[in-house]
């Protein structure tokens, strides 16, 4: 048995998500109500950044970050994992703010970590499962993570997803200074490093529910990024892979 898991942390990244925050998270509080929440908003410019504020102000669960700019989904999350760091969370969760991430599968997420150092939140295990998503986008995600899952040989079937939950120690190995990956390929990076580096990397099911307000951010130049750095670090490692046998 795995001592018991700590102080958790639950990092939103938000631009523009105005109408979607508040909601969730009054449903993260009811579900998991002694998690904390780290909202790490870009500078949004529909006002996210201060009703972030005037949750926090209301909530002593809520702190947020604010970053000038919209730099990307992947530096967010790596000051946000600062930021958790330096306050001594032994669980950091990531969640999108859109409702895509259901607050109340959280504990399936956390039952899991109890056995293990990285669990993701998969659509594409048995019992997962995607609502509303364009078939374009299903293709997008099956697609990207076919690619991943043979050119990385990372024997996970939703590499790509952003609802996911680390151990501190995790977090704490990997040179989290070095991540280049701006955009959401980040989500790849991480669950491969983490994986190279030995931690025990588990899948749960989860519903994903396409966003009902506001909008993706998702574009041609985070799939390109994505394509091309899954691309390089395939090959990057193949030699060092043949040499192991
Ligand atoms: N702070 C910040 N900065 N937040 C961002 C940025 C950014 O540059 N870009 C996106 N976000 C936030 C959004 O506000 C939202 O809370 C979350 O990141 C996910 O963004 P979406 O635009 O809703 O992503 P999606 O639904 O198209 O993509 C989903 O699938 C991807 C591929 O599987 C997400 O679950 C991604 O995490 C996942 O990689
Ligand atoms: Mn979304």
């Amino acid at each position: 048995m795995r001592p018991p898991l700590g102080r958790v942390l639950v990092i939103v990244p938000t631009y523009n998500e105005r109408e979607n925050l508040e909601p969730l998270l009054a449903r993260l509080h009811v579900a998991v109500p002694t998690a904390d929440v780290l909202v790490v908003d870009d500078g949004s410019p529909d006002g996210t950044g201060q009703i972030a504020d005037r949750l926090a102000a209301a909530d002593g669960r809520v702190c947020v970050l604010h970053r000038r700019e919209k730099a990307g989904l992947g530096a967010a999350y790596i000051a946000g994992f600062g930021w958790a760091r330096e306050h001594g969370y032994d669980v950091v969760v990531e969640m999108d703010a859109d409702g895509s991430h259901a607050p109340e599968q959280l504990h399936r997420l956390l039952t899991a970590l109890e056995e293990a150092d990285l669990v993701l939140g998969s659509r594409w295990v048995t019992g997962g499962e995607v609502v509303n998503w364009p078939r374009s986008r299903e293709l997008l995600s099956r697609g990207g993570n076919a690619y991943t899952r043979i050119l990385l040989r990372l024997p996970l079937r939703d590499a790509t997803g952003g609802y996911r939950a680390y151990r501190r120690r995790v977090l704490d190995a990997l040179p989290l200074d070095d991540v280049a990956s701006h955009g959401y390929c980040f989500q790849v990076d991480l669950a491969w490093q983490a994986w190279k580096a030995g931690y025990t990397v588990v899948e749960v099911p989860i519903t994903f529910v396409e966003r009902v307000r506001g909008e993706s951010k998702m574009s041609r130049a985070i799939v390109a990024e994505a394509l091309w750095r899954v691309t390089w670090w395939g090959l990057r490692a193949r030699p060092r892979t043949r040499a192991l046998g």
